[in-house]
Formats: C-alpha cells, sequence, structure tokens
C-alpha cells in the first residue's frame, strides 16, 4: 500500500520535522496538536525552515508553496480518520503515550500503519494500548532532529509488528531519503543506548569542576570532531526531553551510567530546558 495521507500527532522539535519531511515527499499531512495554536505553530516553523532554504537557493519558491499546501495544521483527532499512515511524536511519557494510542486505535482506518517515534520506551508496552487486531501495524520509527537533515532512522519492530508494516515503513523512509537501521525493542534502542552515557558523563564531569561547560563542549567539538558538543547537544535536543529518556534507560536497564545526573534535574526543575526556553546549560542565543 503507498502512503498518501498522514497524520502526525505532536508539533513540536520532532513532529513538525517529520511533517516536513513527509510532505517534501510529496504526502499530505494533517499536523495535529489538542491545541489549534500549537497546531499551527507547528505548521509556521516549518514555513520558515522552507523559507531559508529558498533564501540559500536549495528550494524553488513553487516547491515551497506546493510543500506547505499538502500540511493542514488541526486540532480534530477525528482528522485520522483519512490517514494511510499516524505518526505520534509527543512527548516522551509513556502514560500520555499509550492514551494518544488508544484514542488514535479508535479513530483511525484498518488499512492504517501506526508508528511511534518514540526515543527510549518499548514498543511492545506502547502496542498494549492498541486492540490485538491493531498491533501487527504498529511500530518504531526513530527519527533524529533535525528531521530535514539528519538522514537516519531506526525501526523497531515489536513482538507483533509484522512483515508488511516493517516493509511499508522501510520504503517509506527510503522514500523521505533515510538511511533505516534496525534495533530490537530494547531501552533506547541503539542511538540513544550509545549518546546518554556520553551526555551523562559530560553533566557529571560538569558537576564535579573537571572543566567549564564551554571547554567540556570543546572538547567534543575539536578533539572528536562531533558537530556540537554534548552539553549543547542535551540544550538542542531539550533538557526535559533528555531527562525523560535517561530516567526510562536508567529504570529499564537499571544501570548507573543512564542515571540523570543532578544538575540536569535541577535545570529542569528550574524550567532552564535548553534552547527552546533561552537557557539550559548556555543561554540563547549563544553569544
Ligand atoms: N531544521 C531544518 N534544517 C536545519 C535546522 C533545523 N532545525 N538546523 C540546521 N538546518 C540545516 C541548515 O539549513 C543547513 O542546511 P544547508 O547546508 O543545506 O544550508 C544545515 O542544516 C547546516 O546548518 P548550519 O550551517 O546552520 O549549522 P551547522 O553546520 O552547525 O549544523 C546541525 C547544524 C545540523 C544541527 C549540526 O550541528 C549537527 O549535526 N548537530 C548534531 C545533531 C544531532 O546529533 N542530532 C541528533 C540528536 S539525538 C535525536 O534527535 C534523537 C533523540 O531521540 C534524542
Amino acid at each position: 500500500m503507498r502512503i498518501e495521507q498522514a497524520f502526525v500527532a505532536g508539533a513540536g522539535l520532532m513532529g513538525h520535522g517529520i511533517a516536513q519531511v513527509l510532505a517534501a515527499a510529496g504526502r499530505r499531512v494533517d499536523l495535529y496538536e489538542p491545541d489549534r495554536g500549537r497546531a499551527s505553530a507547528g505548521r509556521e516553523r516549518i514555513a520558515a525552515n522552507l523559507e531559508r532554504a529558498v533564501a540559500k537557493g536549495r528550494l524553488d519558491a513553487a516547491a515551497r508553496t506546493a510543500i506547505l499546501d499538502r500540511i493542514a495544521a488541526t486540532d480534530r483527532l477525528a482528522a485520522a480518520a483519512e490517514a494511510d499512515l499516524v505518526v505520534e511524536a509527543v512527548f516522551e511519557d509513556e502514560a500520555l503515550k499509550r492514551a494518544l494510542w488508544a484514542d488514535l486505535d479508535a479513530v483511525a482506518p484498518g488499512r492504517a500503519i501506526f508508528t511511534t517515534n518514540t526515543s527510549s520506551i518499548s514498543i511492545d508496552r506502547l502496542a498494549a494500548a492498541l486492540a490485538p487486531a491493531r498491533r501487527p501495524a504498529f511500530c518504531g520509527m526513530h527519527f533524529f532532529s533535525p528531521v530535514p537533515v539528519m538522514p537516519l532512522v531506526e525501526l523497531i519492530r515489536g513482538s507483533a509488528t509484522d512483515d508488511a508494516t516493517a516493509d511499508a515503513v522501510r520504503a517509506l523512509a527510503a522514500d523521505l531519503g533515510k538511511q533505516v537501521i534496525v534495533s530490537a525493542d530494547r531501552p533506547g534502542f541503539i542511538v540513544n543506548r550509545i549518546l546518554m552515557p556520553l551526555l551523562a558523563e559530560a553533566m557529571r564531569a560538569l558537576e564535579e569542576g573537571v572543566a567549564t561547560a564551554e571547554d567540556i563542549d570543546a572538547g567534543a567539538r575539536v578533539g572528536l570532531n562531533h558537530p556540537m558538543g554534548p552539553l549543547g547537544l542535551a540544550d538542542f535536543i531539550g533538557l526535559d526531553v533528555v531527562l525523560g529518556i535517561m530516567r526510562v534507560l536508567h529504570a529499564d536497564l537499571g544501570d548507573e551510567r543512564f542515571r540523570p545526573p543532578r544538575v540536569l534535574e535541577e535545570l529542569v526543575a528550574a524550567g532552564k530546558l535548553g534552547q527552546k526556553t533561552g537557557a539550559g546549560f548556555f543561554a540563547y542565543p549563544r553569544s
């Protein structure tokens, strides 16, 4: 089945990027948030991304308009009734995701493929929110931020995911220009299993006074050729998101390497969530 119509739940950092790449690959997309203003803000972010691409001469104005015309911001969950593909990209909270999946299960057509962009939560645990007959069509399709730039997707099959679903997700990822890597349904899958201990260790080095935040990040950027240092990357992902992922990994793997560092807990408690709030390990805009 070719996917023509997608429903993306969540218009934040990941959801708006996923909607953008789907629309750029010719799919029609309903971009959903329960709050209409947030859905529209997600579409506006896409418009701004596309405008930058036009300004750089990488996209012509007609293509920009065509991509935007394929994206509708909506606060109506009922729009999922038209979807060939339902993508869930809401905050990394198991109860929130499960409640949303139960609602989507009631609305979406039987043909729909269901994918979650969870970065750490068990696919089988999320699938349990769906009726048993729906579970073969459910899997993890995990994107990386910024979605239009990062050419990777993790495909995570749950124990019920069938071959037709995995094949459809592979074909879609290829259409989006993404390389697929396959992970077992284990906490954090592949990339966050590798990344979170790095971020946590950088935070602990900061706590212990090993070096300044600037020098820790310069160490990774200049000494390891990483495009961003770990503290800047955590700010970019969102410290609340990083904390949520570390908590899942720590609880599910029971390994101290994943314990959220105190400084991370404190920043999140203070509402300093990184780039999106203007402050995290660094202040934004960076001077
Ligand atoms: N949305 C769309 N495009 C963006 C963008 C955004 N938010 N940010 C940058 N870009 C584009 C720019 O338009 C530019 O495109 P062109 O080369 O075609 O002009 C390109 O990316 C490079 O941007 P810049 O020159 O402005 O900046 P840069 O060279 O410093 O690159 C970066 C920016 C791509 C973000 C780079 O710093 C990088 O790769 N950082 C690491 C990102 C990373 O590790 N992501 C994974 C995070 S983990 C995750 O997402 C999963 C999870 O579960 C937590």
